[in-house]
């Protein structure tokens, strides 16, 4: 058993024993530091790391702009269980604690992860660690709601985590999804953050706005709602983000 230690572990164990299976975590080996002049390139494990000190305080208005559209999309809406996953520094996961009975919210970083948990009280949320690239800690048909946001530009294959969410869904049970848009990836925009005076780059894979509606279908998903959306400061800019609501298709 391979979950956050700690305070969180005990409070949520009786229920997370019937929600969280047994898993490992896998460890992502380490990559080289690509240098490019004043820009390195970190695997993403070691860049989490070290981003997630300044995560929440670094001026990032994509950042921003997601926590303003995940609330426009989903304040309303309520659910029993509720599975985040790649909650970094748990910029969403109090919002979700307020939209479900109960959360697990899952990464790949311990060192993000340890930022969300100092800055989430509630007792409803389960923090693990995971790679959302293996089997996900989750029964079979279990989860209401699963949240993903800003995470897909690290994933090179967007299957595994369709069939993965298909899986853990309920017949009906929503999959919102908030990325960078495309258009920004096109022009080189990912994410990085600055060390000094150095650039850090994150490994990301492009993903087209085709990418992700072909994934769903193929996997049994319809979408509920497609969006794209600018920041105030983004006037006479490509989208700065898309987002999409996904509904597992009702099994008969
Ligand atoms: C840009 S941060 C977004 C964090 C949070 N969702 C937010 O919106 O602020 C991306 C997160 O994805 C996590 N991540 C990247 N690849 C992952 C993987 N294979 N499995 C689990 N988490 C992953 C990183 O550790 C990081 O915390």
């Amino acid at each position: 058993m391979s979950l956050a230690s700690g305070r969180y572990r005990s409070q949520f164990c009786r229920s997370a024993r019937n929600f969280i299976s047994d898993f490992e975590t896998a460890p992502v080996p380490p990559s080289p530091l690509v240098k490019k002049g004043l820009t390195q390139e970190m695997n993403i494990q070691d860049a989490y790391t070290d981003w997630s000190i300044t995560y929440d305080s670094d001026r990032n208005l994509t950042r921003d702009l997601d926590q303003a559209v995940t609330k426009e999309i989903l304040a309303n809406r309520r659910y029993h269980t509720v599975f985040e996953i790649g909650c970094g520094t748990g910029k969403n996961t109090a919002l979700l604690t307020q939209l479900g009975e109960r959360v697990c919210a899952l990464d790949l970083s311990t060192a993000m992860l340890e930022q969300a948990k100092r800055k989430t009280q509630s007792d409803r949320v389960l923090f693990a660690i995971a790679d959302l690239t293996k089997a996900w800690p989750c029964k079979t048909e279990s989860v209401d709601l699963i949240v993903c946001n800003l995470v897909l530009e690290h994933i090179s294959d967007l299957s595994v985590i369709f069939s993965e969410a298909h899986r853990s869904l309920v017949s009906g049970g929503q999959f919102f999804v908030s990325e960078l848009h495309p258009f920004r990836q096109y022009q080189g925009t990912k994410a990085k953050f600055q060390r000094g005076q150095e650039t850090i780059e994150i490994p990301a894979f492009v993903h087209h706005l085709s990418d992700f509606t072909e994934s769903a279908a193929k996997n049994g998903f319809s979408i509920h709602s497609f969006r794209e959306w600018w920041h105030e400061a983004d006037q006479n800019k490509l989208p700065r983000l898309v987002s999409f609501l996904f509904e597992k298709r009702y099994v008969a």
